[in-house]
């Protein structure tokens, strides 16, 4: 998914992200997102919210509509004031049936008291982190996702490659070894979209030749940067784009802003989430 080799229209499907905005669309024209995580690699007051906040910042930047975020590891927390614009919300509030779905940045083992229910109603659905090692450990669960493929409800893992030997039953060297015929084995046995981060992240889809990303680069190698691609595919997938088209374009442009970093800037997760818009 390179500039100047568009795919085929039938590979990717959905409207452009970039398309410009109708000017009599209002916020719930651009899809609401809701981020249900936690704390995760939790930084507050150094600049940083935390694996939830950076996926919802995310999802922000790239233009969603409305982002909803459930924080199920935190106390009482009532608004993000780095970002008043992200709405906080109990879980239990949260209309799963009508949302794009980000779950698993953070939130440990607190993601296992929803992952069933998010996992059987959301409407689009990206599982990161939290919720795959929770999907590796429980057939269930491994079986609702599967579920969710045959019901047409797009679904897009985004596994690193330790969360991907968990849920193959491999080593990580073992997935390592093969990462083409590892990614195509996680959208095989679950019948979804699945990303396998890394230097050259590969992005495969059941039944297809899989990509390899070749945007990004080492810059990328620090904590927070996989919350923030986990928001920006929910981004896409709540503007309308099938979950290929979601995946493959949120990985190339996560890629590209470290391809297109300022020298002498670090590229921290929070600040890549803000220069996503850019
Ligand atoms: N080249 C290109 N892309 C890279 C590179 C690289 N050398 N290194 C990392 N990336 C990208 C990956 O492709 C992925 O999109 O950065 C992102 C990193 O995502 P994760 O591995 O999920 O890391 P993240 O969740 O942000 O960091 C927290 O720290 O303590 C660990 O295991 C813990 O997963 C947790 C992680
Ligand atoms: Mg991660």
């Amino acid at each position: 998914v390179s500039p100047g080799h568009e795919p085929p229209n039938a590979w990717l499907s959905g409207p452009p992200l970039a398309a410009a905005r109708l000017h009599a669309s209002h916020k719930g024209s651009h899809g609401d997102v809701a981020v249900v995580g936690g704390e995760g690699l939790a930084q507050r007051g150094m600049g940083m919210g935390g694996a939830a906040l950076l996926a919802a910042s995310a999802a922000l930047h790239q233009g969603a509509g409305r982002v909803l975020v459930a924080l199920l590891d935190a106390g009482h927390l009532e608004v993000d004031l780095q970002q008043p614009e992200l709405m906080l919300r109990r879980f239990a509030a949260l209309e799963l049936q009508g949302l794009t779905v980000v779950c698993g940045c953070g939130g440990g083992e607190a993601v296992g008291s929803v992952l069933r229910e998010v996992i059987a109603h959301a409407a689009r659905l990206v599982l990161d982190a939290d919720a795959l090692n929770l999907i590796a450990r429980d057939a269930a669960l491994h079986a609702l996702v599967v579920a969710r493929g045959q019901h047409g409800q797009p679904t897009v893992l985004t596994p690193h490659p330790l969360e991907a030997a968990r849920l193959l039953g491999l080593t990580t060297a073992e997935v390592q070894a093969d990462r083409l015929d590892a990614a195509q084995q996680l959208a095989a046995q679950f019948n979804c979209v699945a990303v396998l981060k890394g230097s050259g992240t590969v992005v495969s889809a059941a039944d297809r030749v899989p990509a390899i990303n070749p945007t990004g680069n080492g810059l990328l190698a620090t904590a927070g940067t996989g919350d923030v691609l986990a928001g920006m595919v929910g981004a896409r997938l709540a503007a309308g784009a099938s979950a290929l088209r979601a995946a493959s374009e949120a990985v190339y442009a996560h890629g590209l802003a470290a391809d297109h970093w300022p020298a002498g800037q670090a590229l921290t997760a929070s600040a890549l989430a803000r220069r996503l818009s850019a």
